[in-house]
């Protein structure tokens, strides 16, 4: 028996928590650097598992599919995650090499999203991730059937809530080799 029915959900409070002051004036030129200054804050902060991500996909018809990950490595030659080749999204980004990936920080009130293509790391970085999981994860899995992959930012978007719903949105774009601001 739970206490919670269909009619009760609205009642569950959303983007409760407080934002950081946010200088709009000294936005950093790159989305990467941006978000290293917001993962400092959220380890002040104490964010519960900020490099849990949710990475969504698109299968061969064009059917979407999200699940949870982990970011391993974000640097400029892309957002990395990693998992087995035959997993649902190793044959997925095999037919369709794109995805997009979404952070949220509570009680920052913060989310991060980022879009764009996929490309499969070197054997040897995959094998470096392999070689970093624990004895136990390693278990019933050979080191050539792992795979790193990183997302390649075209566009990284920065939202952080406010209780009187003037949220900020800042997004960076990835055009012509330049990061623009918007
Ligand atoms: C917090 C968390 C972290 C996870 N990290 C990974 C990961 O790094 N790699 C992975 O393949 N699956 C990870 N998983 C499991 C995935 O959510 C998912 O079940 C699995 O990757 C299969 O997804 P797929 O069949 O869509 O490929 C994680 C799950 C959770 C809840």
């Amino acid at each position: 028996m739970t206490t919670v029915t269909a009619a009760k959900l609205r009642t569950i409070p959303s983007l409760s928590g407080t934002s950081p002051v946010l200088d709009l004036t000294r936005l950093p030129a790159d989305p990467v650097t941006f978000f290293y200054e917001w993962l400092d804050g959220a380890l002040a902060s104490q964010v519960a598992e900020p490099l849990a991500i949710t990475l969504a996909t698109v299968d061969a018809d064009g059917a979407p599919n999200a699940r949870t990950l982990i970011v391993k490595d974000i640097d400029d030659r892309g957002w990395a995650f990693a998992g087995p080749r035959e997993s649902a999204k190793g044959i997925e980004l095999a037919s369709h090499p794109a995805a997009a990936l979404n952070f949220w920080w509570q009680p920052l009130v913060r989310a991060i999203r980022v879009r764009g293509p996929v490309v499969e790391a070197s054997r040897a970085d995959s094998e470096a991730d392999f070689a970093l999981r624990s004895a136990a994860a390693r278990r019933d899995l050979d080191s050539r059937d792992w795979v790193l992959w990183r997302l390649q930012a075209e566009r990284v978007e920065f939202w952080q809530g406010s209780p009187d719903r003037q949220h900020i949105r800042i997004i960076y774009r990835f055009i012509d080799g330049v990061w623009s601001l918007s």
